[in-house]
């Protein structure tokens, strides 16, 4: 079997963010997402993975490199723009070949990786198989029915107004070589995208076997930032955290579980756990509460932090209340100034989202 990550994309919903940077790169828990995704289908025994990108590509290729740093090979496909996930497929196809393969949205993480179910679709007779989790807003998914029985996906429906079951499509997908005919046959929706929806509903309609897998455990598409900052608690839960070798000062504290980085320094600060601190970072008169990641070169001088997702090369001085629930790009600088007259000074890239209280 071959694996299949797409990494492409607009990224529109983690602006400002996305302009500069690919949003499978912004870490959870220090560590970029798709990094999640390879491993889990690495640790399904597939070492053979195509990577969809886009305009991002340079970054994803440096980051992932050969694929060695993962016990994996990949091959980067370009896709001219993003045309939807089946046009992903459709460009892959001469990596892919006849083998089967599990697509996964390089944006996606699912808890306790994907090997039971792919050893589930090597062992079935099936020529697909979806994985379905019941979420509350269906509308703004791809959303499921099943037979009766509950055994063959039925039929397949894209962000439908009136959604019939609450069973929404997850970001992995197993497909056997019948999946190239459906791809060549269907149309761009109403959207301009060729959806994978659609393909699936092909192989459904000529009579080939679609199987559900419904999901136990917490899936994430971290494409927004609410859901960013969740799959960061969930993945810092869940984290085996530990110290390199820094020393803690005199006047400083750890508590709870943290993860430092090397070379990091601390004054008179608290960090609470479950919180992970790269490398290089400075940390005065500062606390770091729990669910934070806090990235490499970071410097936080008076000031309190929580829940949030700072990456690397930041700086955050002096300010009068604590952040919360906030995603900072890389190299922001965020300080208070006795500049006259007293006001808020922005530098903003476009569409930022600033909240003072
Ligand atoms: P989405 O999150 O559905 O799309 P997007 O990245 O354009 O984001 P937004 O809705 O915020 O504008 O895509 C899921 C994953 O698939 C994500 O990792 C990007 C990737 N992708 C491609 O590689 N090619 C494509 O044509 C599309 C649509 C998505």
């Amino acid at each position: 079997m071959k694996g299949l990550i797409l990494s492409g994309g607009k990224g529109t919903r983690l602006r400002p963010l996305t302009y500069t940077s690919a949003k499978q790169l912004v870490p959870v828990a220090n560590k970029p997402v798709l990094f999640f995704g390879i491993e889990s289908i690495v640790a399904a025994g597939i070492t053979e993975i195509g990577i969809i990108v886009g305009d991002t590509k340079d970054e994803i290729r440096a980051a992932v490199g050969d694929g060695s740093q993962f016990g994996a090979r990949c091959t980067y496909i370009e896709q001219e723009a993003p045309l939807g996930l089946a046009h992903a497929v459709k460009i892959a196809k001469d990596f892919l070949q006849d083998d089967p393969f599990v697509m996964y949205l390089g944006d996606n993480l699912i808890a306790g990786g994907i090997r039971s179910l792919v050893d589930e679709f090597r062992e079935s007779t099936a020529n697909a198989q979806i994985l379905l989790a019941e979420v509350a807003n269906p509308q703004q998914f791809g959303v499921a029915e099943l037979s009766a029985d509950g055994t063959m996906v039925k039929k397949l429906e894209e962000k439908p107004p009136q959604p019939k079951t609450n069973l929404a499509l997850v970001g992995v997908y197993m497909f056997d070589k019948t999946i190239w005919e459906s791809v060549e046959r269907i149309e761009p929706s109403a959207r301009g995208e060729l959806e994978i929806t659609d393909a699936i509903q092909d192989l459904i309609d000529r009579g080939l076997e679609v199987h559900p897998h419904k999901v136990r455990g917490w899936w994430k598409d971290t494409g927004k930032l609410a859901d960013m900052l969740e799959a960061n608690r969930i993945m810092l839960d869940s984290a085996d955290l530990h110290r390199q070798h820094s020393e803690v000062g005199t006047h400083s504290r750890i508590e709870g579980r943290v993860q430092l980085g090397e070379n990091v320094t601390l004054v008179n600060s608290l960090v609470r756990g479950p919180s992970v601190i790269g490398d290089d970072v400075r940390l005065e008169n500062v606390f770091v509460g729990p669910y934070s990641s806090i990235g490499n070169r970071c410097v936080l001088s008076s000031c309190e932090i929580e829940n949030s997702i700072i990456l690397a090369d930041s700086e955050i001085a002096d300010l009068p209340a604590r952040v919360d629930g906030s995603l900072v790009g890389r190299g922001v600088k965020i300080r208070r100034s006795d500049a006259k007259p007293k006001a808020y000074r922005f530098m903003l890239g476009d569409n930022s989202e600033v909240s003072v209280g």
